[in-house]
């Protein structure tokens, strides 16, 4: 993992956002400043024109153009509200949409003053302002493109009806510099405090990152350590089991290497049958244990130079239970255990200990019964020498169907040349060694 990649990945996310808030912040910022803006002039320009007319004004005068002396009257009343503002021109109309009174250019051509000023509506008072383009609507002002205008229409009402419209015209730049000088002022505060917020978050992010990454590796060194005493648990368990199986055979007076010869047959049986790592494991356990029980026959049974009697071969059959007895309660060979119990069962039923038949016998043990008859008849003893294989072989082969599962001799006489030749080199012993 790349040290410090979080603040990367934070720095360029955290920019993109602030940069995206900051445009969306301005954009809103404006909007509603030049709202404002445009509400504040209305008011202020209704209330000025009304003050104009209270005090300047009369219906009657409503009827002509106003005289020279009242429009200086009105303009030098409006004067500071117009510089104030940057109103550009102020121009009456009557009801009969006729100019009595204008301080600069009408904004509109004829044209529009008949259709699209409707001044119906402005009597109405549904239209309180609208903003038009100077270009288009008034033709004399085509020089100046591209400037947009307010118009304010303020109505004059008398007890009779409305009997005039106030259109005061100012240019939209004016809103927008105030609008944009504010907004700047605001994205500059508001830049100044995020910023502030971002150096902090980035700090606090830094030293989360930091602690994170001694404790990443103060971890992995305990992992280390783990691993390591794993391992050496792990061997120090596996020279245990090797130990245990090696006593086995001693004490039964075989050549020494029968579990682990039985073990290789029957995982070569096991492998060939597909059996799944945990079974083939289990059945790997049951081999090097399976007649663990000996260690409870007296040595005068057990090796026995001679035919055992009745009594003795009971005793003998004792040894899958002693067995099972023995190695209770060791966790990692539970499950061999029902293999152990049955490695002398026969597949017609006549077996030992509980006279299981067929598939009643667990494989594990079915499996073992092959390969520990072949190694023990292969094998020397002290009191005799072993068979050889063809002959052993063919001892098997009788006792298939009775003794053994016939399906499991037939995939033994498929591996018998491959068992053959690794026992006589010695090599299931090495290899079985290594499986642990
Ligand atoms: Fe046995």
């Amino acid at each position: 993992m790349e040290k410090y990649g979080l603040i990367k990945s934070f720095i360029i996310y955290s920019m993109i956002a602030f940069i995206l808030t900051g445009i969306i912040l301005s954009q809103i910022t404006y909007s509603h400043i030049r709202k404002d803006d445009l509400s504040n002039i209305v008011e202020i320009a209704t209330v000025s024109t009304k003050s104009i007319v209270k005090n300047n004004l009369e219906k009657v005068d409503f009827g002509q153009v106003f005289s020279a002396s009242k429009v200086q009257e009105i303009e030098s009343n409006l004067n500071e509200f117009m510089s104030a503002f940057s109103i550009e021109s102020i121009t009456v109309l009557n009801n009969k949409r006729e100019i009595v009174m204008s301080t600069g250019e009408w904004p509109f051509s004829v044209e529009e003053k008949q259709n699209k000023l409707n001044l119906d509506k402005i009597i109405n008072h549904s239209l309180p302002y609208i903003v038009s383009d100077a270009f288009v609507a008034n033709e004399s002002a085509s020089t100046k493109s591209n400037i947009t205008y307010f118009n304010f229409f303020i109505t004059v009402y008398y007890e009779n009806g409305v009997e005039g419209v106030f259109v005061l015209r100012m240019p939209s730049k004016s809103i927008s510099a105030h609008a944009d000088l504010l907004t700047q002022e605001i994205a500059l505060a508001l830049t100044g405090g995020l910023l502030l917020l971002f150096l902090l978050l980035i700090g606090l992010l830094y030293k989360t990152s930091k602690t994170l990454i001694n404790q990443n590796e103060h971890l992995n060194m305990r992992k280390n350590e783990v691993e390591e005493s794993y391992k050496r648990l792990d061997d120090s368990y596996k020279s245990t089991v090797i130990a245990m199986s090696n006593a086995v055979d001693a004490r039964d007076s075989y050549t020494a290497g029968h579990s682990n010869r039985v073990s290789e047959i029957s995982i070569l049986l096991g492998q060939e049958l597909g059996l799944s790592d945990t079974d083939l494991k289990n059945l790997h356990y049951a081999t090097l244990f399976h007649d663990i029980g000996k260690i409870g026959i007296s040595d005068s049974i057990l090796n026995k130079n001679g035919k055992l009697s009745n009594v003795e071969y009971e005793i003998i059959k004792e040894h899958p239970d002693i067995g099972v007895k023995i190695l209770k309660g060791i966790d990692f060979l539970a499950d061999a255990l029902t293999i152990i119990r049955h490695h002398h069962e026969r597949f017609d039923g006549g077996g030992y200990p509980c006279g299981l038949k067929g598939e009643e016998i667990p494989l594990g043990s079915r499996i073992i019964a092959i390969a520990d008859t072949y190694d023990a008849m292969t094998s020397n003893r002290p009191y005799r020498l072993g068979i050889n294989h063809e002959l052993a072989l063919s001892k098997i082969i009788e006792n298939k169907g009775s003794q053994f599962d016939s399906k499991l001799i037939d995939v033994f006489l498929m591996l018998e040349k491959r068992i053959y030749t690794q026992k006589q080199t010695n090599m299931l012993i090495d290899r079985v060694e290594k499986l642990l």
